[in-house]
């Protein structure tokens, strides 16, 4: 009744998001009475603030089905835009404006998910998050300046997005003259990725880059990445003895081939530039890199390898999709049906209920 997402919710790739944390906006994008609609792996949310904090709730309002988020936010609760109940932050309805006299039904007519703001974002999982938000390295080092980017919209999808994100090789063509030389690649040395619990982790890959930063100077930089979870990647970038441009990637899967990628970037020199320079380096490259990801079929990450061609270069990708796919294996088992399918009179908690 309430899923209209276009992905294959059996699907492993599917399995191992469900659990994660996912960033759905940035605090700032919650004002204290406007509910906020978002999607997150096809299913429609609405955020809102009560007095305990922020909520994020399935945007449906079990009465009639229609949408909260066309709602408001009144005296501490969401008040839905059909007939005006309202919801209480504790999930109860507190009050049925026809039936003033009444005491308001008790049944479930509101689906809440786990939800968390850290580092400025809104973090939710639609399951059970098998750890913490992911650690942002850099977060509470006063020597590096923080800038929120994007969010950079792609009709893609998010694990294709995020082995983009990883992929150092496509450098010089993608970022032709930016990142690399297109006349003169540089090749790939061979690199190391390790995995634990943190998720996985290489050792330094070196590249030369023509506009290394929002400099506008030629660096050698060499990148650490690290993937927290699917959608979490980070990266180094070293380029001076003391220099670092390091960025936090998010990719929100709105659906199956729809991407939000939120990222905060962290860096540590070049004070007299602008946030506005830092952007707009920011928003060209994520900008050459969505023509490219949008462009790839299929849509899904194919977690088999033998789908695609794999070279030493691509170790990381290679690892990340093994990776995904045994998240997806040992992921337990998920209701689908939070709000079940079937007809809510077939429910016998809802059935012939008058207050
Ligand atoms: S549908 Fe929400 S109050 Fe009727
Ligand atoms: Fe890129």
């Amino acid at each position: 009744m309430i899923y209209t997402g276009k992905w294959d919710r059996s699907g492993l790739d599917y399995r191992a998001l469900h659990n994660q944390w996912h960033v759905v906006a940035r605090s700032s994008e919650v004002e204290k009475q406007k509910p906020l609609p978002v999607r997150l792996l096809g299913e429609d949310l609405v955020l809102w603030r009560g007095p305990a904090g922020i909520n994020a709730w399935k945007d449906y309002c079990g009465h009639r089905g229609a949408r909260l988020s066309l709602g408001c936010v009144r005296d501490g609760s969401i008040e839905c835009p059909y007939h005006g109940w309202r919801y209480a932050d504790s999930g109860r309805c507190v009050k049925v404006p026809a039936h003033p006299d009444q005491a308001p039904p008790q049944q479930r007519l509101v689906f809440p998910h786990r939800v968390i703001e850290h580092y400025g974002l809104v973090w939710v999982s639609l399951g059970h998050p098998p750890g913490d938000i992911p650690p942002f390295p850099e977060w509470k080092d006063p020597g590096f300046r923080k800038v929120y980017a994007g969010p950079y919209r792609y009709r893609a999808n998010a694990l294709r997005s995020v082995e983009n994100f990883l992929d150092a090789s496509h450098f010089p063509f993608v970022h032709a003259n930016l990142n690399g030389d297109p006349d003169n690649p540089d090749p790939i040395a061979d690199y190391e990725v390790t995995k634990d619990v943190h998720g996985l982790r290489t050792s330094e890959i070196t590249v030369f880059q023509p506009y290394g930063d929002h400099r506008g100077i030629p660096v050698t930089a060499h990148y650490t990445y690290h993937v927290f979870q699917p959608t979490t990647a980070y990266f180094t970038k070293k380029t001076g003895v003391t220099e670092r441009f390091c960025t936090f990637l998010n990719a929100t899967p709105v659906d199956e081939d729809e991407t939000a990628l939120h990222l905060i970037v962290a860096v540590n020199f070049g004070a007299e530039l602008t946030e506005a320079q830092i952007l707009s380096r920011q928003d060209r490259v994520f900008e050459q890199d969505r023509k490219i990801v949008e462009s790839q079929r299929p849509h899904r990450l194919p977690l088999d390898l033998r789908e695609e061609m794999h070279v030493r270069s691509d170790r990381l990708a290679v690892e990340y999709r093994r990776w995904v796919k045994a998240l997806g294996e040992s992921a337990p088992a998920f209701d689908t049906g939070v709000i079940p399918d079937q007809p809510a009179s077939a429910d016998p908690t809802r059935s012939a209920t008058y207050v």
